[in-house]
């Protein structure tokens, strides 16, 4: 038996990708003042800046999206979606948003106040902004191991139960509810069991409080718990989806993830209770309750792209491909973290340049390295993004220098992570020669997006 582990699908329509010299990069990274997120994509040669809204549709997909009905009001694409939707989590009520985002707005609007807390093992960004928006108190409470980049762990995206329960017991009457993200992509796409989950619920139950999961990557999630939680080596991904969901109240959903569409998502909620507030907030914010932020084409290719997300064939090659970066990345001595997660790999920044200070912001610098020496554009997760400028002029560092390298579904194959490979290895060759920087220009929040720097 051959062991290559091939992409599960052949190609019928293709996107040219364009080749740059390095003195265009050279240039083309000056004119975005050392910002990858200012570069054009046609500048890219690969693009894993994220894996959300990114891949590429089947073409099941693209007949469907012929079948859209665009109705306002009681549209077929809705009642369709609805079904695959109610048979997959086994629940009954489903609120399509446009995003993940808006879906989190939608719910913590109907169901947070200011002073309120909600526990998590890591929220992601759009998730925290949210609640402290509303004035509410995001914690995340990931177990130890969650936090250490080198630690090999099945399940780096468990909760810590015993901090939860110490959580509920002093701070109760604030929670309005308890939320999970699978897999925990903050933490760096690492999965939660099954038994975390359960264990999880059963807490918050016996505290009285709803439970809330964040599902833009479930099937990644259910994955991870067929290859590594024993008891699960010969249930079906479907079965493994459907127990998650069933300990759940609600779910807010990221469609453009592991629902493999370009835009989307949803609410999905076990009970009526908190409906109409909640359907009411979707008509002032997103749409009428039967398309909320979405057309009925994008409806029909979300019905058919949750299907195709939950192959197995499809979703072992996707775990893979990132492990199989792991294991070059390994070889060339740098250093990431492990073990690699279900949509991207995180290369630790401090082991290609350990010798660069934190005041160059080594990832930043990495991930310029990276688009330099191959056209490829990963994301930061270092003191750009995460730490600060006070007023005072001082500034705020992160614990970790990361660079995300997230891998759009059904997009690249495997020479374009070869390539990558060897790219990644020649910039730890060149490390001596890597430039840090400096900020000249930031906004005051979320300055990664929009910074100007310049070379240090
Ligand atoms: N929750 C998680 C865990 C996410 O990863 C994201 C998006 C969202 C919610 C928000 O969903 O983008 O549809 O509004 N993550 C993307 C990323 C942006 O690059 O990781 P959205």
């Amino acid at each position: 038996m051959p062991k290559t582990l091939i992409e599960p699908f052949r190609i019928k329509s293709v996107e040219p990708i364009r080749m740059t010299t390095r003195a265009e990069r050279e240039r083309l990274l000056e004119e975005a003042k050392l910002n990858v997120f200012k570069l054009r994509a046609e500048d890219v040669l690969i693009d894993w800046l994220t894996d959300s809204g990114t891949g590429a549709m089947s073409s099941k997909q693209w007949g469907a999206i012929m079948e859209g009905d665009e109705s306002y009001a009681g549209a077929r694409s809705f009642y369709r979606l609805e079904k695959v939707i109610q048979d997959i989590t086994g629940m009954q009520y489903f609120v399509p948003t446009h995003q993940g985002r808006a879906a989190e707005k939608v719910l913590f609007g109907a169901t947070c106040k200011a002073g309120d807390l909600v526990p998590n093992n890591c929220h992601f960004d759009t998730t925290r902004g949210n609640l402290e928006y509303m004035g509410v108190e995001a914690v995340d409470l990931v177990i130890p191991e969650g936090l250490q980049p080198a630690l090999d762990y099945p399940f780096k995206g468990n909760i810590d139960l015993a901090r939860v329960e110490a959580v509920l017991k002093e701070q109760g009457h604030r929670i309005p509810f308890g939320m999970i993200t699978v897999t925990n992509n903050t933490g760096g796409g690492q999965p939660v069991s099954m038994a975390n989950i359960r264990a999880y619920a059963a807490l918050l139950k016996k505290y009285g409080k709803p439970f809330i999961m964040d599902v833009c990557r479930f099937s990644e999630n259910a994955m991870f718990i067929k290859m590594r939680e024993p008891g699960y080596e010969n249930t079906s991904i479907r079965d493994i989806v459907k127990e998650m969901f069933s300990y759940a109240d609600g779910a807010t959903m990221s469609a453009k993830k592991d629902g493999m569409v370009n835009i989307g998502g949803f609410i999905v909620l076990r009970s009526e209770e908190w409906l109409d507030a909640v359907r009411n907030g979707l008509i002032m914010m997103e749409g009428f309750p039967t398309y909320g932020g979405m057309a009925g084409r994008d409806l029909e290719a979300l019905a058919v792209g949750l299907e195709e997300g939950m192959e197995e064939d499809y979703l072992r090659y996707r775990l893979r491909t990132a492990e199989y970066l792991g294991e070059r990345l390994e070889a060339a001595g740098v250093g990431f973290v492990k073990p690699t997660g279900g949509h991207a790999v995180y290369i630790d920044a401090k082991t290609v340049l350990p010798n660069m200070p934190v005041e160059q912001y080594p990832a930043w610098a990495l991930c310029n390295a990276l688009y330099l020496e191959g056209g490829i554009r990963g994301v930061e997760i270092g003191s750009v993004m995460f730490g600060k400028r006070l007023d005072s002029g001082v500034e705020t560092y992160h614990s970790m220098e990361l660079v995300r390298l997230a891998f759009p579904r059904r997009m690249y194959t495997q020479s374009h992570f070869d390539y990558a490979a060897e790219v990644i290895a020649e910039v730890k060759e060149k490390a001596a020669s890597i430039r840090g920087v400096k900020i000249t220009k930031q906004p005051k929040f979320l300055r990664h997006f929009t910074c100007e720097c310049a070379w240090a």
